[in-house]
């Protein structure tokens, strides 16, 4: 799979701080230099004659913000062992695999991006627009995230995972392909997710009658609501227990979603057992125990397992 693309020569870098370009696009201040206008002009970020509309100033300007939580990992990464492997999953029309690659790996000799998508057309024009640019460690995975897990198209370990609104359990398929591939970094913003709500309210009437905390969800708009948000608390719980420090914030300039808050999780330490078992209680607490097995966390590593801190 790896060897899929041609390479192709890439140009260096201009480091001052307007670009040009050879296709006539004009100087315009927010484009960073050696930025490719073909990819910009694919993502309609640039209109076809060059131009850089309010709506997709505002658009650069967001990727422009996730890039920067995603390129410190990265460097961290690279500087650390020599390579850099990032999974993209629910990938889309991979935006953010094109912009990561075009601001970072382009200009590095080593790194490679795999995104994860199940709509197979979204796949090939990914696949072909890579091809077009030279992205040569750029490839595409028709899969769900739940078989990219197990794959033998992926290798056994990847530093970086990246899940940027994946739709529903998408995220949770994300967390779980981290946690299997002892991921260093995963990088979230999740979506909907339907599947707490639902067991809240297939449980609402035992869990009223149990614990007056159950007013916090017995509406039917704050069921949808606190499941949303509970379920952000559950993944963060599962990775803490797994050993991930993390951290949650908002993703701000992402004002058009209503889903902006992103997780970053870094591997720090072994699974913690305190965590574990204050994520259990929190199930049984709100009437969730039937998914257990959705936040289990990941499990000790064998005793002859390299440590985290010495693992890249
Ligand atoms: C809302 S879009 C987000 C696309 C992209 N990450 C972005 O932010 O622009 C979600 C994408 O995830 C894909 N998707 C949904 N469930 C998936 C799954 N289980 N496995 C892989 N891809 C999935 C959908 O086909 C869709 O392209």
């Amino acid at each position: 799979m790896m060897q899929r693309m041609s390479r192709t020569k890439q140009r260096p870098l201009n480091r001052s701080a307007t670009a040009t370009s050879a296709d006539g696009v004009s100087t315009i201040p927010e484009i960073r230099a050696g930025q490719s206008v073909a990819l910009l002009k694919e993502l309609h970020i640039l209109t076809r004659d060059g131009k850089l509309n309010q709506d997709s100033r505002r658009k650069l300007k967001q990727v422009y913000h996730l890039y920067q939580f995603i390129e410190p990992l990265l460097q961290q990464v690279l500087a650390a062992r020599g390579d850099v492997s990032l999974v993209d999953h629910g990938a889309g029309k991979s935006y953010l695999g094109f912009i990561l690659y075009d601001l970072f790996f382009k200009s590095h000799t080593a790194g490679r991006i795999v995104g994860i998508e199940t709509r197979q057309e979204l796949v090939d024009k990914s696949q072909a627009l890579a091809a077009q640019l030279g992205f040569a460690r750029m490839d595409f995975l028709n899969l769900t995230v739940q078989a990219s897990i197990t794959t033998p198209e992926l290798p056994a370990q990847i530093d970086v995972v990246t899940a940027l609104h994946a739709c529903d359990t998408a995220t949770d398929d994300a967390i779980r392909f981290g946690l299997s591939k002892n991921a260093r970094f995963m990088v979230l913003v999740p979506c909907c997710q339907a599947e707490v709500a639902g067991v809240l309210r297939q449980h609402k009437a035992l869990s009223l009658s149990r614990t007056p905390l159950s007013e916090i969800w017995r509406h039917p708009l704050h069921t949808r609501e606190f499941g949303s948000q509970v379920t952000n608390v559950l993944r963060c719980l599962q990775l803490e227990a797994s050993g991930y420090q993390v951290t949650v914030t908002e993703l701000v300039g992402w004002e058009h979603s209503m889903k902006n808050e992103l997780i970053i999780a870094t591997r720090h330490s072994g699974p913690r057992r305190s965590v574990a078992a204050r994520l259990d209680k929190l199930l049984d607490e709100i009437g969730l125990a039937d998914l257990r097995a959705r936040f289990q966390p990941a499990p000790a590593p064998a005793a002859d397992a390299e440590p985290a801190s010495a693992a890249q």
